[in-house]
């Protein structure tokens, strides 16, 4: 049983990823295509131009993913694939593929929720993570914070109601032209953020612009921030103009605020969230997890005030590192680990007409 291996197929976004992880939580493969670069070039993911990426590239990352590992569809035990949520045109691809694989080789079948995928791959890397425990996901797409009860029990807590953390550093970042900056070219937007950030000589005036109603849950909302930031680039170039390369000079102290108003939000959520599940006693208090995941938790400034969070209300603070943090096939292939162990939505290669993405 430790033996069991697990393919897992990622397609619901820009990425395709083909990875192979055993039971034992070893990661025997992990083969991933980005779409990034092209997606760059025409401003933003055209789901038509990702699906056509996709499918050019699913059987080669697969048989990557399988060569890597020295194996093939024979030595697998599973075939798991995210059928939801995301671009639907993305998703058929894998989906598609998965049941193509599971069916050809008469391989069980396990369809994966993306958000649950994330949610777990903390358990693969990390033994101290054990249920019941707290997620908060940070990325461009999305936004939310559960407790996650069992491999397929979340309540959740918290969801992004406007723009996403890593949507509002990478549209801010693209008003400031950061990509002008050399050294910041080939960065992210929140990666340059993050940089620029660690320049600041005085932090701005920046109100935190927060809905009043969002505080009767842990909802977040981020949009405020976005108008905060570009009304204030648009009174600075007005006011002071702009270097050669198009950067506004106190770039480094808006990006300090900014950083520091949506670290304030997300500690704010958080801290409310324990204290909730611990009135209701929904988590034992010796110590559980606080697992923080997507794209922009790889921001140290963010991770660093996370921590002291987690100390303050004695939680054990878990990050995985960012090639597993962006979506990725691991993580499917782990989900699909969890769920073949207890045997949760894992279907006969004979029964997938009812497979379907959403
Ligand atoms: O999970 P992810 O790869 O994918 C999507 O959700 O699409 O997250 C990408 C996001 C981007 O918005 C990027 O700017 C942000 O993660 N990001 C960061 C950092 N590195 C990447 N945000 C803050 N600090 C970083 N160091
Ligand atoms: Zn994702």
């Amino acid at each position: 049983k430790l033996g069991l291996k697990v393919l897992g197929i990622e397609t619901s976004c820009d990425d395709t990823g083909v990875a192979i992880v055993s039971c034992d939580r070893n990661i025997l493969a992990d083969a991933l295509h980005n779409q990034a670069q092209i997606h760059l070039a025409n401003g933003g993911i055209l789901p038509p131009v990702a699906g056509y990426h996709h499918r050019a590239n699913m059987e080669k990352v697969a048989n990557e993913a399988l060569s890597a590992a020295k194996l093939s569809m024979t030595d697998i035990d599973a075939v798991a694939a995210t059928v939801k949520p995301g671009l639907s045109l993305s998703l058929e691809v894998g989906t598609k593929y998965g049941v193509f694989l599971s069916k050809r080789y008469q391989k069980p079948f396990i369809p994966i929720h993306h958000m649950e995928a994330h949610a777990l791959t903390a358990r693969l890397i990390d033994e101290r993570v054990k249920f019941p425990f707290l997620v908060l996901l940070i990325s461009g797409g999305h936004c939310l914070l559960a407790l996650v009860q069992g491999v397929d029990s979340f309540l959740l807590l918290g969801k992004g109601l406007d723009n996403s953390p890593g949507e509002v550093l990478d549209k801010v970042h693209r008003r400031l032209k950061l990509r002008n900056i050399p050294e910041l070219q080939n960065f992210s937007g929140g990666h340059a953020i993050e940089v620029m950030a660690e320049k600041a000589t005085d932090r701005f005036e920046f109100p935190l612009q927060i809905r009043a109603n969002s505080m009767v849950s842990c909802d977040f909302s981020f949009s405020g921030l976005l108008t905060n930031c570009f009304n204030i680039i648009a009174t600075e170039e007005q006011k002071y103009g702009t270097s050669a390369d198009g950067v506004i000079p106190s770039a480094p102290n808006l990006c300090a605020a900014l950083q520091y108003a949506m670290t304030s939000h997300l500690c704010r959520r958080v801290e409310k969230a324990m204290i909730f599940v611990k009135g209701k006693q929904m988590i034992p208090s010796n110590n559980p997890s606080l697992v923080v995941s997507g794209g922009v938790a790889a921001n140290k400034f963010i991770a660093k005030a996370l921590n002291a969070v987690c100390d303050a209300h004695d939680y054990h603070l878990s990050v995985p590192p960012p090639h597993l943090c962006n979506d990725n096939g691991v993580m499917i292939a782990w989900n699909g680990v969890e769920r073949l162990r207890e045997n949760l939505g894992v279907l006969h290669w004979n029964n997938l007409d009812s497979v379907t993405i959403s």
